[in-house]
């Protein structure tokens, strides 16, 4: 896209928020669903038009640190280290929130989520719109998040006049989220590490897996292909699928390493944590469209580089042993 197309294009983008309509915005992270965080009608539209339940507040999106304090109440310097550190980039953070900030961002809680995207896109339509942007990840409740413009197209179709395209998501996962509401609190692991936010707060950070502690059976839906999905070791694929009954059967297979496994399709992802991250909705995506009966995702390795990778599968998965 050309220089001229691009800035009418954000300029059209930013007349939209201004009118009280949604956008799909490109971040680094995942493509948002974005309305002006200043109107709570245009608020209500994204939790209608996501099928989103009332009680999942949404991230407020800024330009800079700059207009943070018109959000958030900053009663640590721990927030500007770690806005010097992390932002522009991958990091949300929850404060205790200003008195004006409409209850139907913040789901009636006294705390309110901020970040400062990096995307180049986002940063361009942010700082021309001068307000916040509230945006959640633009997919319908409970399902995959959209990496590329196309994915927010086959979410939303003509519900959003416009959907800015800033290519593919460069980290492809959700922002971590780190709470400063009662001591240092990682709320949704990401491509900024629990340990990256500790050398910067020189203190710990809590974090507690709650779904490892849970059954199985109740793992939160999330993030989650149509299709069944099940989080297998690259050792036990083989075995489980005779156990189960399911060779007949049109299978797909996510996997990272070498492994040798018949099936109808196969998604070979990257090895390491950044490049499996960016690539894995897509693939997702690409399997959930293809009428398969099963999808098997090898389950990776379990430390702390993948983390967040693990956190993502262990929800849009069933793991089997
Ligand atoms: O990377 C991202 O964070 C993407 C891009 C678009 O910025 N956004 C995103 O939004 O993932 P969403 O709505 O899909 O996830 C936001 C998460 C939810 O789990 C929500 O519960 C949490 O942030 N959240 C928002 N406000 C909060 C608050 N005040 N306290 C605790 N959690 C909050
Ligand atoms: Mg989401």
């Amino acid at each position: 896209m050309s220089q001229v197309d691009r800035s009418h294009q954000i300029d059209h983008a930013v007349a939209l928020l201004r009118a009280g309509e949604l956008i799909g915005l490109p971040t680094e992270t995942v493509y948002g669903l974005a309305a002006d965080a200043n109107n709570a009608l245009a608020v209500k539209q994204i939790f209608l038009l996501k099928g989103r339940p009332a009680d999942h507040p949404v991230i407020v999106h800024i330009a800079d640190s700059d207009s943070l304090s018109d959000w958030a109440q900053i009663d640590t310097d721990q927030v500007w280290r770690l806005a010097e550190a992390f932002w522009p980039g991958p990091m949300t953070l929850v404060l205790p929130k200003q008195p004006e900030v409409d209850a139907g961002i913040t789901a009636g809680q006294q705390t309110v989520a901020v970040r400062v995207p990096s995307h180049p896109v986002a940063q361009q339509v942010l700082h021309q719109f001068g307000g916040g942007v509230a945006a959640p990840s633009a997919n319908r409740f409970g399902r995959i998040s959209p990496t590329r413009a196309e994915h927010v197209r086959d979410e939303f179709g003509e519900s959003i006049k416009l959907v800015l395209d800033g290519g593919g998501c460069e980290i492809g996962l959700e922002s971590t989220i780190l709470s400063l509401i009662e001591g240092p609190e990682l709320l949704r692991p990401g491509s900024i590490s629990k340990q990256q936010l500790e050398t910067v707060l020189e203190e710990p950070v809590s974090f507690s897996n709650r779904l490892s502690q849970r059954a199985p059976g109740l793992l939160d839906r999330h993030y989650a292909p149509r299709t069944p999905a099940w989080l297998i070791a690259a050792d036990d694929i083989a075995a489980q699928l005779v156990a189960s009954d399911v060779t007949q059967k049109r299978v797909g297979l996510v996997q990272f390493s070498e492994i040798d496994f018949e099936c109808t399709m196969v998604e070979r992802l990257a090895c390491a944590p950044a490049g499996y991250s960016q690539q894995l909705y897509a693939a997702l995506r690409r399997l959930d469209s293809a009428g398969l009966d099963l999808i098997i995702v090898e389950r990776p390795p379990v430390t702390p580089a993948w983390l967040a990778v693990n956190d993502r599968l262990s929800r849009a998965t069933r793991p089997v042993v």
